[in-house]
C-alpha cells in the first residue's frame, strides 16, 4: 500500500506532567496550529497514560491535562477544526499497544535513549510502562493510521521505532495495513535548549525553574529568564556558521527565529554585529509579544473547567469513531475470534 492510499492525518501528543515551555511551544505546539487547515486531519492529543510511566500526583495530572488543553486552545487550536483529547478516554490506544508489545522487540526498547536517560542507573527500579513506552506510542499514532506526526528533535527516535513496529507487523501477518509514518521536524528550533546550559534541551523536568520559560510565565519573569540567560562576551554574527561552538549564543537566535517566523539566517542577516545587551531586551519583547496573549488566554480557559471537560469528552467520542474500526480490523489480522466478520 502507498502512502496516499491513506488519508493525510497528523498526529501528535504532549505528556501532561510539568509545565508546557517554550520547547514544548516552539517544538511542538506552535507547529500544530501550523498544521490544522484544509490539507489534513489533525488529531492532538494529552498524553495522559504516558505522564503515569513515572509518578504523578492524581490532581495535579487532572489539573496539568486540563491546563495543555487550555495551552492547546489558547495557541490557536481550534477543537472544531482539530480533535482536541485526552489520551485515556480512547481505549483503543492501549488495547493497540498491547498488540505491539508483542511485535516491539525488547532489544528495540533498549536501544531507546530516553529509556537510558530517564531510567538511569537504576533502571530495575523504573516502571515497565516506562520501558514500554514507546510502544504505546506507535499505538497512539498508527490507531488513527496518521501519516505525519510533528514532534520536536527528541522524539526523532520514536517515531523511527513507530515505522519499525508498523513494518515488522505489515511482515509478520502479510498485510499493508499501517502506513509508514512521517515524522515532521522541522523549523528553526526542533530543539529549544536550557537557558542555562546550552548543550541541554529545555525542559520540564530540570530542576531550576530559571532554565526555561514556561507558557504560563508572566512578561516581567519571561523577560528576567531572558536577561538571566547564559551567552558569551562576543557580538552575534553574521551567518550562521559563525555560532558554531557557541550553543547558547546558537539557542538565543534560534528561538528569535522561531518566534519570529524566520530563520536563523534571516535573523542574523539583521541581528549580526549586536552584543547581548542589545540582543536580548529584543528577544525579550519579542517572546513577551508572542507568548502573553496566549498564557492570559489559558489562565481564562483554566477558569472554564467544565468547558475543558466537554471540549475532551467530544474530542475522545470523535477519535474513538476512527480509531474502534481500526483496532477491529487489526484484531481481525491478528486471529481474535469475535473481531470483525470472520
Ligand atoms: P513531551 O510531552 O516530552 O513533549 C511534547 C512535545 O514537545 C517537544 N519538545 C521539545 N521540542 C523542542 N525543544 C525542546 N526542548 C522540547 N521539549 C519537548 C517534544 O519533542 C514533543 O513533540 N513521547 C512524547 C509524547 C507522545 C507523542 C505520541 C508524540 C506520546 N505519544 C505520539 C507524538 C506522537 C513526549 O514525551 O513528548
Amino acid at each position: 500500500m502507498t502512502e496516499s492510499q491513506f488519508t493525510p492525518r497528523v498526529f501528535s501528543g504532549i505528556k501532561p506532567s510539568g509545565n508546557l515551555h517554550l520547547g514544548n511551544y516552539l517544538g511542538a505546539l506552535k507547529r500544530f496550529v501550523d498544521m490544522q487547515g484544509p490539507e489534513f486531519e489533525t488529531i492532538y492529543c494529552m498524553v495522559d497514560l504516558h505522564a503515569i510511566t513515572v509518578w504523578q500526583d492524581p490532581e495535579k495530572l487532572r489539573e496539568k491535562t486540563r491546563e495543555v488543553c487550555a495551552g492547546f486552545i489558547a495557541a490557536g487550536l481550534d477543537a472544531e477544526k482539530s480533535i482536541l483529547f485526552n489520551q485515556s478516554q480512547v481505549a483503543e490506544h492501549t488495547q493497540l499497544a498491547w498488540i505491539f508489545n508483542c511485535v516491539a522487540r525488547m532489544g528495540w526498547m533498549q536501544r531507546m535513549t530516553q529509556w537510558k536517560d530517564k531510567a538511569g542507573k537504576n533502571s530495575q527500579n523504573a516502571s515497565l510502562g516506562l520501558f514500554a513506552y514507546p510502544s504505546l506510542m506507535a499505538a497512539d499514532i498508527l490507531i488513527y493510521h496518521a501519516t505525519h506526526v510533528p514532534v520536536g528533535e527528541d522524539q526523532k527516535q520514536h517515531l523511527e521505532l513507530t515505522r519499525d513496529i508498523a513494518a515488522k507487523f505489515n511482515h509478520d501477518y502479510g498485510v499493508d495495513f499501517f502506513p509508514q509514518t512521517e515524522p515532521v521536524i522541522d523549523g528553526p528550533a526542533p530543539r529549544v535548549m536550557n537557558l542555562r546550559d546550552g548543550t541541554r534541551k529545555m525542559s520540564s523536568s530540570d530542576a531550576s525553574d530559571m532554565t526555561r520559560i514556561n507558557m504560563i510565565d508572566d512578561s516581567d519573569t519571561i523577560a528576567k529568564k531572558i536577561r538571566k540567560a547564559k551567552t558569551d562576551p562576543d557580538a552575534l554574527p553574521s551567518e550562521v556558521d559563525g555560532l558554531e561552538d557557541r550553543p547558547e549564543a546558537r539557542n538565543l537566535v534560534n528561538i528569535y527565529a522561531a518566534l519570529s517566523d524566520q530563520t536563523a539566517e534571516q535573523v542574523l542577516a539583521e541581528m549580526g554585529g549586536k552584543q547581548f545587551g542589545e540582543f536580548k531586551p529584543m528577544l525579550a519583547d519579542l517572546a513577551v509579544s508572542k507568548l502573553s496573549p496566549i498564557s492570559s488566554e489559558m489562565a481564562r480557559l483554566m477558569g472554564e473547567e467544565a468547558e475543558i471537560d466537554q471540549i475532551l469528552a467530544r474530542g475522545a467520542e470523535k477519535a474513538r469513531a476512527i480509531a474502534a474500526p481500526i483496532l477491529q480490523q487489526t484484531y481481525e489480522i491478528v486471529g481474535m475470534v469475535g473481531a470483525g466478520k470472520s
